[in-house]
């Protein structure tokens, strides 16, 4: 790797595919890149991906050898991105660039799936060293070179110097449509449109962001996928006439990119037969969706959909028990729908998902609320919203609505509430309704579906039976309860077992 010395704009640690391709996106913008990676095959592979793509005279990826070389490729103070697993490896990178002698005015962009928390020890933990910043990337490795959202956050000087480079190289939206600009070419550069990237707040803010973009994104593929499987198993489809479906939803409220790639996953054949009926249904899952789940529980807000998701996963690694038990444990006997009835059932199916697909995303937008009054953060809903309108992987017309949402009233609490999503609900939740309980009689598992609607039913509830379970925290433990013809605040107790026992008021 020797090359002419020529000091950089960026330097870029970890070149897996999401770096490879944020290297060459960042290539095409117009910025000098100093690479490295530990496998040094990485690096040569990069730099003959970008001589195939480069369309300029001059040489945009400089490989390096060691994080000493990478430093003294850079300009000073040196911007450094990595993009390397959560975890353990951003600490052994971040200290292998402290022994390489890295200075307490550089900035070191950590763009993986990094654990909020972390993210907030390690500002701390590195401070006097060097700055650093966090931005969650999401597209996938398309996104990655075409233009991913971007979720940075960290000290407000380091954003300064990160936006202009940021929003180049994000995914773009028409602000007029709120539709991606599509840019698919090598070499291609997008400069109008919103760009999709905004400073989410301090440290750790955009890691939480992101955790629940992936736990939104859990919820909206498992609902999909139930969706399949009531058409599959319900209604005996092919895979070709579910992709069909599909691809007809996609033209509606419903169009997102999860949906389009299930069209395109569906469509996949080997040998003529489907490749989705050759994988294994075990899902796997790399930890965000679980954080989301956690987080939920321990701010101490509702997000069943999410942790739904979340669950299905978990139950389809059960792969063995569930072949075993399919063997003894009865459904329902099977009945036949006539076109028709057909007809009806996949109309009233498409709105159970658009109604639990709001209720994932209100659960979602929530939890963000309440975490950030938790942890001080100011999170713009609106600007969120509008940078998950392209380039990540829940992107979706839909979250056109939600921006708007936000835009209307800053201080939605609930999504559910919003005038626009309202009305959505109130249209279409009888055909939810009717969908569920359907399904609930072929005998098929809809965790996500039914979840939601579980979710609704509580949330439009004045009155739920916590008074009952009030009463019996208070029968076994004295734990107490309030009394809605008494004034607010005031605890009381009662001697259930003992008969003619007065009931105590405690302070
Ligand atoms: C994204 C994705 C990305 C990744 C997740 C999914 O926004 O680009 O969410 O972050 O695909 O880690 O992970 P699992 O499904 O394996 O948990």
């Amino acid at each position: 790797m020797t090359q002419e010395k020529v000091l950089c704009d960026i330097g870029f640690i970890g070149l897996g595919v999401m770096g490879k391709n944020l290297v060459l996106n960042l290539a095409d913008n117009g910025y000098n890149i100093a690479a490295f990676d530990l496998n040094q095959e990485k690096v040569s592979d990069t730099i003959t991906q970008d001589k195939l793509e480069n369309k300029t005279n001059s040489p945009r990826v400089y490989g390096c050898n060691s994080y000493t070389e990478l430093l003294s490729q850079l300009k000073a103070p040196h911007l450094i991105v990595l993009s390397v697993p959560a975890g353990e490896p951003v600490d052994q990178v971040c200290e292998s660039l402290i022994g390489a002698g890295i200075q307490p005015d550089d900035i070191v962009i950590d763009t993986g799936n990094s654990l909020w928390v972390d993210t907030v020890e390690r500002e701390k933990r590195y401070k006097n060293q060097f700055i650093l910043f966090s931005s969650a990337v999401s597209g996938g490795e398309v996104g990655a070179r075409f233009g991913p959202a971007l979720m940075p956050s960290g000290q407000p000087y380091a954003w300064t110097r990160i936006k202009p480079i940021w929003e180049a190289i994000s995914a773009k939206v028409d602000p007029i449509t709120g539709k991606p600009i599509e840019r698919t070419e090598p070499g291609e550069v997008i400069e109008h449109g919103d760009p999709c990237a905004a400073y989410i707040g301090p440290a750790g803010a955009g890691h939480y962001v992101k955790m629940v973009h992936n736990g939104i994104e859990y919820a909206d593929m498992q609902i999909i996928c139930e969706a399949y499987q009531v058409l599959r198993d319900g209604l005996g489809m092919s895979c070709e006439e579910i992709a069909n479906t599909f691809e007809k939803w996609n033209q509606g409220p419903l169009d997102s990119y999860l949906m389009e790639i299930s069209v395109e996953v569906l469509r996949h054949k080997v040998d003529d037969t489907p490749l989705v009926d050759l994988i294994l249904d075990k899902a796997g899952q790399k930890g965000t969706g679980l954080w989301t789940a956690v987080s939920s529980l321990e701010v101490g807000c509702p997000a069943p959909t999410i942790s739904q998701a979340v669950y299905a996963r978990s139950i389809s690694s059960f792969k063995a028990t569930r072949v075993a038990a399919s063997e003894f444990l009865d459904g329902p006997a099977k009945k036949e729908l006539n076109e028709e009835e057909t007809k009806v059932f996949v109309g009233r199916l498409h709105d159970a998902i658009y109604c639990a697909k709001i209720c994932a995303y209100a659960q979602g937008f929530q939890l963000m609320k309440l975490a950030a009054k938790e942890h001080n953060w100011t999170l713009d809903f609106s600007s969120i919203a509008k940078i998950w309108r392209a380039g990540c992987i829940i992107r979706a017309v839909f979250l056109q609505s939600i921006t708007e949402a936000f835009t209307r009233n800053e201080d939605l609490e609930n999504l559910l509430l919003d005038e626009f999503f309202s009305k959505q609900l109130n249209l279409h939740q009888a055909n939810w309704r009717q969908a569920i309980a359907d399904i609930t009689l072929m005998g098929i598992p809809v965790g996500a579906l039914s979840s939601s609607l579980s979710y609704y039913d509580s949330v439009r509830s004045a009155v739920l039976p916590a008074n009952l379970l009030q009463g019996q925290r208070d029968f076994f433990g004295a734990h107490t309860f309030e009394r809605t013809d008494k004034s607010a605040g005031k605890k009381y107790h009662v001697e259930w077992a003992a008969e003619g026992r007065p009931m105590i008021a405690i302070k």
